[in-house]
């Protein structure tokens, strides 16, 4: 008998659904018992004991299904050494709840503030087992995370809209993808929408060479430009200011957001028309692309297998195009970001595409 308890943590993404139907159909398909206790609302559910017990069949029909039929929430870890307002000890009160249910093992679905969190969890004693989801793919340890090529697939949509009415009425577009702190999402979504400007995190910008860019592309008559906006771009100049220095700059914007700023500039320095389009949680939201549905797929059946062999403490991940287990100690804490010197951003470069660096 194998009791596995389970939750979705952090932002949702496509596909949690697939991995953890993944993880679910591995289990009752091999010879062992099981017992799933589905935690909501991510480690709220552990820390409050709000959990449902599942069946199989409770994961029929989710392949296709967006969002986390656990429901999600983000609690921060910097503070989950901290006392919760009614003074519940929150790592306490998990590692209670996973022994009063007899847990072999935790399934952990998440990005980077949930692997911080799982990896405690190991520290403290529990089997954990994680899957890599979000669509930043910034989880260090994989080459991919789960729900990144679904959002590249909407960004991309969002992209190819802007590029038509763009050129019907001859403006300066900038789209603002999703990514948090990194450009993974809105590189890969600025090349296959054929973005002219390119803007990530990794990579801070001139505004001078952006407005080159764009006036370069004026005069060889192009009627519009294209901005792919990575919502964690920063300049050149910012990116020299410490995190308080910035953050004190930040509050001096008129806008909150960097997409905008760029914008007025733009504006004012080009003399044509500027528009923003933000896409926002659309990115998130919606049917897994078949690739995110195979993919999580994998993975799950994979963290099954290693839960039939009880072997915890690990990530699944995907590397060298392979499936691997990396040491929930090696993933948590680290971030990774797209290479400034990576192939990908030289290739980028070979195609005409402006970093503004
Ligand atoms: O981590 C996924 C993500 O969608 C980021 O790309 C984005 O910065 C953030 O979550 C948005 O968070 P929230 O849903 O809490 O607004």
């Amino acid at each position: 008998m194998k009791r596995i308890g389970m939750l979705t943590s952090g932002g949702d993404c496509q596909a949690l659904n697939a991995a953890m139907r993944g993880v679910v159909k591995c289990l009752v398909n091999s010879n062992e018992d099981v017992e799933i206790y589905g935690f909501l609302d991510g480690y709220k559910g552990l820390i409050y004991g709000n959990f449902r017990m599942l069946a199989g069949h409770d994961f029929s029909g989710i392949l296709t299904k967006g969002g986390t039929i656990l429901g999600s929430s983000r609690v921060p870890f910097k503070t989950i050494r901290e006392p919760d307002e009614n003074g519940v000890d929150k790592v306490e009160a998990m590692k209670q709840n996973y022994y009063k249910l007899r847990l072999d093992c935790l399934v952990i679905l998440g990005g980077n503030g949930t692997h911080k969190t799982a990896n405690l969890l190991r520290e403290e004693g529990l089997n954990v087992i994680t899957l890599p989801k979000t669509i930043d793919n910034d989880l260090w340890g994989t080459d991919m995370t789960f729900g990144f090529q679904s959002a590249v697939n909407i960004a991309t949509e969002a992209i190819d809209c802007i590029h038509t009415t763009a050129s019907s009425h001859g403006r300066t577009f900038i789209v603002e993808v999703m990514g948090h702190k990194v450009g993974f999402l809105t590189l890969n979504a600025g090349m296959a929408g054929g973005a002219d400007i390119i803007l990530i995190p990794e990579i801070p910008y001139d505004i001078n060479r952006v407005i080159e860019a764009i006036e370069k592309r004026n005069q060889d008559g192009s009627r519009f430009t294209i901005l792919a906006v990575a919502e964690g771009a920063i300049s050149k100049e910012d990116a020299k200011l410490s995190k308080k220095e910035y953050k004190e700059k930040m509050k001096s914007y008129k806008y909150p957001s960097v997409s905008y700023e760029l914008a007025d500039e733009i504006q004012k320095r080009t003399g044509g028309e500027v528009r923003v389009t933000v896409p926002g949680h659309t990115q998130r939201g919606g049917s897994p692309c078949p690739y995110d549905r195979v993919f999580a797929s994998r993975l799950g059946a994979e963290a099954g297998e290693l839960i039939l062999k009880g072997e915890y403490g690990f990530m699944v991940g995907y590397k060298n195009r392979e499936i691997v287990k990396v040491p929930l100690a090696d993933v948590a804490g680290k971030l990774k970001m797209v290479s400034p010197d990576s192939d990908i951003v030289k290739e980028a470069k070979l195609l005409g595409i402006s970093f503004g660096d």
